[in-house]
């Protein structure tokens, strides 16, 4: 702990404070008096200390660091911070955990959350991904369901593995993502022995307006590292903020994690002649029809001085894109596209994009004004609409979004592609003897507290479609009937 210095004790408004270790009364045993400001104003601001935590991804850990270009690809994109090998851009990192609350443990079987903001000098690009490269749904519209299933019980308060296999053997896109969940790789070892993914499709443009579709792969330099599952649980009894205090003290300690940025690179009309949709966030994109490109390396060197300030009031947006960057009809992607920042307005307030951790490098320059704590200068005198005669700031039409053309009638429709079963098949069929063993025997530990045998018996199936030797093994380990072919 930084010591301030013997600093006079002041209140917030910077008055020197007399007493801070017995409040005033009328007299020694009289009631405590209102005028007393100093601790009606410790007392009420002591009750504002929280600020909504996160509504998932509330536990987390971050820190700052860099990215270095390695391989220059202005060829696909026109991104100033990709533009040259070499260049480097400052960013920070949020990892988190999906469903626990802001006190959970760090062991749990959950999906990791993989959040960087990098200050490029074009804005902040925020890119919100997860150290899993699919997820469980692919339809925004499905989120809040599937987050109620993974929180807790109305009435009982408790996790309900009932909602969560009900949910999921109702939604056979997630078998993918639930194959992952349940594999080795549920628990990682530390938030440095993980990869990290931007999950969904993204577009890239480049300067001469042509674009590509893009995905994102974080390969983790440290290798990956998972944590069995006995010393998982007593991990999460003992010492619940493992993952947190293990990343703090490595970079405290020196030892700074790296991770790889990768991409792979889809021409823009392929997309309507791959095997699936290549906007279906449920699906990955094979590595031997588009194979993965370096790009560049990113360290992370520095803890955050504040957690609050740093970590819980950082907000990242999937929508937070700089020129050269751009969003696809992945249908969770355009969900998401809204959800973050609402849940900023609400949570941090609709200037947290002003907070130093949020605010970019890049001069802001628009006629936004006032709102809930603005602490800045609020653009003075400037201007303050468009607009105007004064030189105020004007749209730059070469940055406009790429053009695309679509067709069609409105109407809510599904991604017209129902394979769900090979790619989780395919991943089962890549695992060898042991991890096959460990995953059946996480699923069937998952899957022994569902009440319904209905349940048990449909999600078996959806094993069944993946691998018959994965379904038949669930269902021995669950003591159900193993299901016949056509079933
Ligand atoms: C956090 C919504 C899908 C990764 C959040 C938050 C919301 C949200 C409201 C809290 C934001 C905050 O309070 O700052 C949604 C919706 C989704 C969706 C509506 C689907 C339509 C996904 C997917 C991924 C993902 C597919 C990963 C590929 C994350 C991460 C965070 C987060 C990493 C934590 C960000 C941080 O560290 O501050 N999500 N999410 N989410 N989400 Fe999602």
């Amino acid at each position: 702990m930084s010591s301030n210095t013997n600093q006079p004790l002041t209140t917030s408004w910077g008055a020197p404070v007399g007493d801070n270790q017995n409040s005033m009364t009328a007299g020694s045993r009289g009631p405590t008096l209102i005028q007393d400001v100093h601790l009606l104003e410790k007392l009420a601001h002591f009750n504002r200390e929280r600020v909504p935590e996160r509504v998932v991804h509330a536990k987390g850990a971050g820190a700052h660091g860099y990215f270095e270009v390695t391989n220059d690809l202005s060829k696909y994109t026109k991104a100033a911070f990709l533009s040259e090998a070499g260049k480097r851009t400052p960013m920070f990192i949020r990892f988190s955990t999906v469903a626990g609350e802001l006190g959970s443990a760090d062991t749990v079987r959950d999906p990791r959350g993989f959040a960087v903001k990098f200050y490029t000098e074009e804005g902040n690009y925020d890119l919100v991904g997860n150290n899993t490269p699919v997820f469980f749904i692919r339809d925004a519209i499905k989120f809040p369901d599937f987050i109620h299933t993974q929180k807790r019980h109305p009435q009982t308060h408790l996790k309900n593995p009932n909602a969560v296999w009900d949910f999921w053997s109702l939604s056979p896109e997630s078998l993918h993502q639930v194959t992952i969940l349940m594999s080795d790789r549920g628990i990682p070892a530390t938030l440095r022995h993980m990869h990290g993914f931007g999950s969904h499709t993204f577009k890239w443009v480049n300067a001469g307006g042509e674009a590509v579709w893009v995905k994102y792969h974080f390969k983790t330099e440290q290798g990956i590292q998972n944590l069995d599952v006995d010393l998982a649980a007593k991990l999460a009894g003992e010492n619940p903020d493992y993952h947190t205090e293990e990343l703090f003290n490595a970079i405290a300690g020196g030892d700074f994690p790296s991770w790889k940025l990768c991409v792979q690179i889809m021409p823009l009309q392929d997309a309507d002649t791959y095997r699936f949709d290549p906007f279906d966030v449920t699906k990955v994109w094979s590595q031997k029809d588009y194979p993965l490109i370096e790009v560049g390396r990113m360290v992370l060197d520095r803890n955050p001085e504040n957690y609050f300030a740093e970590v819980e009031q950082a907000t990242f947006s999937p929508g937070s894109f700089v020129p050269g960057i751009e969003a696809s009809p992945d249908k969770m992607l355009q969900g998401r596209l809204f959800a973050y920042s609402d849940a900023h307005r609400y949570r941090v307030g609709a200037n947290h994009n002003a907070l130093p951790i949020n605010r970019p490098k890049a001069d802001v320059n628009n006629y936004q004004r006032d709102g809930q704590m603005r602490f800045d200068g609020n653009g003075g005198g400037s201007v303050y609409y468009e607009p105007n005669s004064y030189g105020g700031p004007s749209q730059a039409p070469e940055h406009k979004t790429s053009a695309y053309p679509v067709s069609g009638t409105a109407d809510s429709v599904a991604y017209d592609h129902h394979d769900h079963y090979t790619q989780p098949g395919d991943l089962y069929r890549l695992m060898n003897e042991d991890e096959r063993a460990r995953l059946v025997r996480n699923i069937v530990a998952a899957m022994k507290p569902v009440e319904r045998d209905e349940i048990k018996l449909r999600q078996i199936g959806h094993f069944y479609k993946a691998d018959p030797e994965y379904g038949r093994r669930v269902a021995e380990g669950l003591g159900l009937p193993v299901p016949q072919d056509g079933e």
